[in-house]
């Protein structure tokens, strides 16, 4: 059987979100903001979700200011220059240097009481951020034409995939660990996703509608 490829195996391209957020709660004179930091701020809160902007300034869940940014800069990119409907891999690079370094941050998300956490949702793409709990899994599926990036931020998710059929044979088995990413639509099968472990795992998940 074999396995599919993951964009991201080794990590490589996987570095720390920038923690900004922090300093504009503390800033106090708006004025000291530089472009770039105001610019984070002002992304991320068009982009997210009300809900998950509160709870991201009460840290409650990650920072994804600087993520915000990549991926703003990623639609305003697609959508002057593209005549395809955007499809969830442009976003792939963006999500890929995304991670859970900071400890603290982790740790909280960990503890939160909501275990799925939508963080964008708009006409252009779905971002969600999961925690699964030791077996949890999720049944076989498919994405629209867009299709779907995932990676793993903590722990260990198992995913197999199917034909994209009513017999839904076994394609592959694959395991990914933090740092992993990879893509699936329905012209490549169908998954089920599952965390077989006895630790939690998070994963984020990107989504986007490609053709109507
Ligand atoms: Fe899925």
């Amino acid at each position: 059987m074999n396995a599919v490829p993951s964009i991201n195996p080794n990590n490589q391209l996987s570095v720390a979100a920038k923690p900004l957020f922090v300093k504009h709660l503390s800033r106090q004179n708006a004025d000291q903001q530089t472009d770039e930091q105001s610019g984070e701020f002002v992304n991320s809160r068009r982009l997210l979700t009300t809900e998950a902007f509160e709870r991201m300034l009460r840290k409650e869940i990650p920072n994804v200011e600087h993520l915000c940014s990549e991926l703003s800069q990623v639609i305003e990119t697609m959508s002057s220059s593209a005549t395809q409907p955007i499809s969830a891999l442009g976003f792939a690079p963006a999500l890929s240097r995304f991670g859970l370094e900071d400890k603290r941050e982790l740790d909280q998300f960990l503890q939160n009481p909501e275990a799925k956490q939508v963080l964008i949702q708009n006409g252009t793409l779905k971002l969600i951020l999961i925690r699964w709990a030791p077996g949890e899994s999720y049944h076989i599926h498919g994405h629209a034409s867009g299709g779907c990036v995932f990676k793993v931020l903590y722990g260990s998710i198992v995913e197999r995939r199917y034909t994209a059929d009513d017999q839904k044979r076994l394609l592959a088995k694959n395991e990914y660990y933090p740092g992993n990413l990879t893509y699936i639509d329905d012209t490549m099968g169908y998954h089920d996703v599952a965390n077989p472990g006895k630790h939690p795992a998070v994963t984020m998940h990107l989504y986007t509608p490609g053709k109507k």
